[in-house]
């Protein structure tokens, strides 16, 4: 499936960060969830083979050292166990395609923070391995990209529902339910202003936090998840119909459920109150939580320059405003 040329040339590959409207945790076991994109945080890679000193890859590897930049060495003949996601979904994707000769070199140049619940681990993982396909000259079909970068997500999250996967490629909104997507559209004025605690939240834990609290308590488990995906459609029926009042108190209600499960924080809660204070139609952590990022409705860019300001004012260390809809 892959050209066995000498000298592959180098790849080159992107992806973008995204947001979780609604339905994150609860996506895990099955429930909706919707994502919306954030092209304006890109992850980059660039995959060169292993290279002779003094030869252009080998300079663009060094730069990358010298620069910080992520920079991952995939062994095909290794185990591919690796603490690292990115390395996971890369070795994953050599074994899938049957690669097996000379190691790569990849350098990551990532916008997206990590630990943000922004999909920075996805987002790395997609470009890497569009940057490894074009590098080694093979076909990468969807199912490849897809399975390769759960390896690397299912390391990083614990149990990944694969959301984060879709919706650092996706072009607009999508619905998201057991693997099966659905792209979505939302009204062109409605803005979401994303809000950045400054604290470094982790999925993995989170994500096991939630397993533990929901197999302690069966019938509030099930109560939980029947409400997330009860939100979840009434959310994504407001969305089509361009009613972002509704879909704000749907987000917040959402919110206090996840509070009740253990995965907001004392920083979240209080961007959250300030955004509802500031006139948002609704407001929510997105992702992961235990840190991270929050999300606020706005009716339009007006509303949202007045929301971003609160949030500023509250203590959120850095904020985006992004369209709801389709660009
Ligand atoms: O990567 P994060 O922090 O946006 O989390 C992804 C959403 C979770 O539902 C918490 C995990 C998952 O795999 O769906």
């Amino acid at each position: 499936m892959y050209r066995t040329t000498q000298e592959h040339r180098a790849g080159a590959g992107s992806a973008h960060g995204k947001i979780i409207l609604l339905g994150e945790h609860m996506v895990v076991y099955g429930m909706p969830a919707i994502a919306v994109p954030m092209p304006e945080l890109r992850a980059h890679a660039t995959a060169y083979g292993r290279a002779a000193a003094g030869s252009p890859a080998a300079d663009a590897v060094l730069d990358a050292q010298r620069s910080r930049s992520h920079l991952v060495h995939v062994d095909p003949r290794s185990d591919g166990r690796s603490a690292d996601s990115v390395e996971v979904a890369a070795h994953a994707f050599m074994r899938l395609v049957g690669y097996t000769e000379r190691g790569v070199d990849l350098v990551l140049r990532c916008a997206i923070p990590p630990g943000r619940g922004l999909g920075a681990s996805a987002a790395c993982a997609v470009a890497a391995v569009r940057a490894l396909a074009e590098h080694l000259e093979c076909t990468l079909t969807p199912e490849i990209l897809h399975r390769a970068v759960q390896h690397g997500e299912d390391m990083a999250h614990g149990t990944a529902s694969g959301i984060d996967a879709v919706a650092c490629m996706a072009a607009g909104p999508v619905w998201f339910e057991s693997g099966w997507v659905q792209p979505l559209s939302g009204p062109a004025r409605a803005r979401i202003v994303v809000a950045d605690t400054g604290i470094t939240g982790s999925t993995k834990a989170a994500v096991t936090q939630v397993r533990t609290q929901l197999a302690s308590e069966i019938n509030q488990a099930r109560t939980h998840l029947i409400n997330a995906a009860a939100l979840t459609r009434m959310a994504a029926e407001d969305l089509a119909a361009g009613r972002i009042a509704e879909l704000g108190k749907h987000c917040t209600a959402f919110h206090a459920m996840l509070c009740e499960i253990g995965v907001s924080c004392g920083a979240l809660d209080r961007l959250v109150a300030a955004a509802i204070e500031a006139g948002a139609a609704g407001a929510k952590l997105t992702g992961g939580g235990l840190g991270g990022c929050m999300i606020a409705l706005a009716e339009d860019d007006e509303q949202a320059v007045t929301v971003r300001t609160a949030l500023q004012q509250a203590g959120a260390v850095r904020t985006w405003t992004i369209p709801l809809g389709r660009r």
